[in-house]
């Protein structure tokens, strides 16, 4: 089964093909990333004219690649949600007309859930129950996989998501957009136990995460300081702060659940500290820790086209006149209030995803 996965959440205008489920015949990313640099975040607007402009060629490129012609593909999956509504709906547009031409079955899929499935890409099925991080530029959640496609809420962050927070940090230090990588990359030269940054709720015996007195505290360190500033160190110490965290709550999640494997899920996943040190912390405690590599970390279409796989086979199927919903919740009912928030005051309001 050939499945063409579409995805458009927020500046990664992403197609691919994928065989089965599992196998990747091609994985399209036409990245945004020097349209939206400039304005320190990305910008609703001209992320969605980006998708209008890449999209169709970047379906032909993953065709091509794949070595399939349309008329070979099977069904057509597309992300339906969270994200951003006018960016989104140019995925859900141009899904629905070639599922309706080529008179194919369509499948909306959940951004967050195509992360957790983009483990499939790389380990080839999904073990659950599992503890699953699913941690990106829009979430930080932390759940219980029950069984396929069914997820319990543990926990998640009462206010930045974890790759907000990288980026605003990155903003800070000067380090561009996005800022995850940068920072990543940085931390690897600095010190992290140069500065001690707070560790919120560490220790609060809930599975929820707050990032906002991080961030503060690196913005009141950066402006408050005097001579030069070690930047990599700054890097380093804000990342071990975030990551601690993290890892802390994640295998806390493994103990009281009685679960033996974490599975990670989502851009900020791709971060070489939190896999190093939760993979480190969690052999030690017999957990097993599998996670996406990098690249298929940071939104892709072959996740999308992954999960659809999956749906499709449990017999789901979208009907044509489905919209694409920002909101959209891995557990119905549970998550994050309100829409992504527009993050700075100025000029065409970029969003820190
Ligand atoms: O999943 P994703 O591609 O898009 C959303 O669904 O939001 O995640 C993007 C986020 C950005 O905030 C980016 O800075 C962050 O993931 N990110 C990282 C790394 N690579 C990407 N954060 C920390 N370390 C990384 N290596
Ligand atoms: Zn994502």
């Amino acid at each position: 089964m050939l499945v063409l996965g579409i995805e458009t959440s927020c500046d990664e205008t992403g197609v691919a093909v994928v065989e089965n489920g599992k196998a990747l015949r091609s994985n399209v990313i036409a990245d945004q990333q020097l349209l939206h640099s400039r304005f320190g975040g990305v910008v609703p607007e001209v992320a969605s004219r980006a998708h209008v402009d890449l999209l169709h060629p970047a379906v032909e490129q993953a065709c091509a690649e794949a070595a399939v012609t349309l008329a070979d593909l099977d069904a057509v999956a597309v992300t339906i949600g969270p994200g951003l509504v006018g960016a989104l709906l140019v995925g859900v547009a141009a899904a629905k007309a070639y599922a309706f031409a080529l008179d194919l079955p369509l499948i909306g899929v959940n951004h967050l859930v195509a992360h957790v499935y983009a483990n499939v890409l790389e380990h080839g099925s999904l073990p659950s129950p599992a503890v699953v991080f699913v941690v990106s530029g829009g979430h930080t959640s932390l759940l219980v996989m029950e069984g396929e496609g069914e997820f319990r809420m543990l926990g998640q962050t009462i206010d930045d998501a974890a790759g907000e927070a990288y980026d605003k940090v990155a903003r800070v230090l000067g380090l561009g957009y996005p800022g995850g990588p940068a920072i990543d990359r940085l931390a690897g030269e600095g010190d992290p136990a140069a500065i001690s940054f707070p560790r919120s709720l560490l220790d609060d015996g809930t599975y929820d995460f707050s990032l906002s007195g991080l961030k503060t505290a690196v913005l009141r360190h950066v402006r408050g300081h005097q001579g030069e500033l070690e930047v990599a160190d700054v890097a380093a110490s804000f990342q071990e702060a975030v990551v601690d965290v993290q890892v802390s709550k994640i295998l806390r999640a493994t103990r009281e659940e009685g679960l033996d494997t974490v599975l990670l899920a989502g851009g900020v996943a791709a971060n070489s500290r939190l896999r190093a040190k939760l993979e480190r912390d969690a052999a030690a405690r017999r957990v097993r820790v599998l996670a996406p590599s990098p690249r298929l970390c940071t939104d892709n279409g072959a996740m999308v086209a992954c999960a659809g796989t999956f749906a499709l086979e449990r017999g789901e199927r979208t009907p044509l006149d489905v919209g694409a919903d920002p909101n959209l919740r891995i557990v119905p009912g549970v998550g994050r209030r309100g829409p992504r928030r527009p993050k700075r005051g100025r000029g065409a309001a970029p969003v820190g995803r």
